[in-house]
């Protein structure tokens, strides 16, 4: 069910980022994750339509969380777990051995969700985030 992202995705996980995201990414810089060899992005098609949608970048072993999403329609149902799992499976194949991320500090559902998978809260990066600006907290798992 979750695949790698590829080309024909790139606009419908770019209307997801706006749906989902105040700070939405551009749809150039989503194109560009189609040919990284840094980031991986992951999608969750329902009926031909991209529900859900991560990225992660691994560098020198270590990987960052940069984005998981779903539809607001699509909540709620474990959808981004099936998301989480890939994550962690394909880190463990890389041999990615901990990993960290950013998240506002106000998204109690995300930090749930990290926390289940075994990351915890290390620090606060104080205005960190634009429109609006707030604290971003630092997020680490040192056993993926
Ligand atoms: C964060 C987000 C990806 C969660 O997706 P989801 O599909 O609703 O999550 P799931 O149904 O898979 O639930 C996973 C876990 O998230 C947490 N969670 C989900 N909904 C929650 C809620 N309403 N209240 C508190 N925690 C919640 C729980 O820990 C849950 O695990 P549990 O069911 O075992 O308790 C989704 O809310 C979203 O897309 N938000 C907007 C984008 C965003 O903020 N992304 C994160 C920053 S990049």
């Amino acid at each position: 069910m979750v695949r790698e992202m590829r080309a024909e995705d790139v606009l419908l996980v770019s209307k997801a980022e706006e749906l989902c995201f105040t700070d939405p990414w551009s749809l150039d810089s989503i194109k560009e994750g189609v040919n990284s060899s840094l980031d991986t992005w992951l999608v969750l098609p329902v009926d031909e339509k991209i529900v859900g949608y991560c990225v992660f970048r691994i560098i020198a072993g270590e990987g960052e969380l940069l984005r998981i999403a779903l539809l607001p329609g699509f909540r709620g149902r474990g959808l981004a777990k099936k998301l989480m799992d890939q994550v962690v499976e394909y880190s463990r194949k890389k041999s990615v051995k901990t990993m960290f991320l950013e998240v506002r500090e106000s998204n109690k559902i995300a930090r749930n969700l990290y926390k289940s998978y075994g990351f915890s809260e290390e620090s606060v990066r104080k205005n960190y985030y634009q429109n609006p600006c707030e604290n971003a907290v630092i997020m680490w798992c040192s056993r993926i």
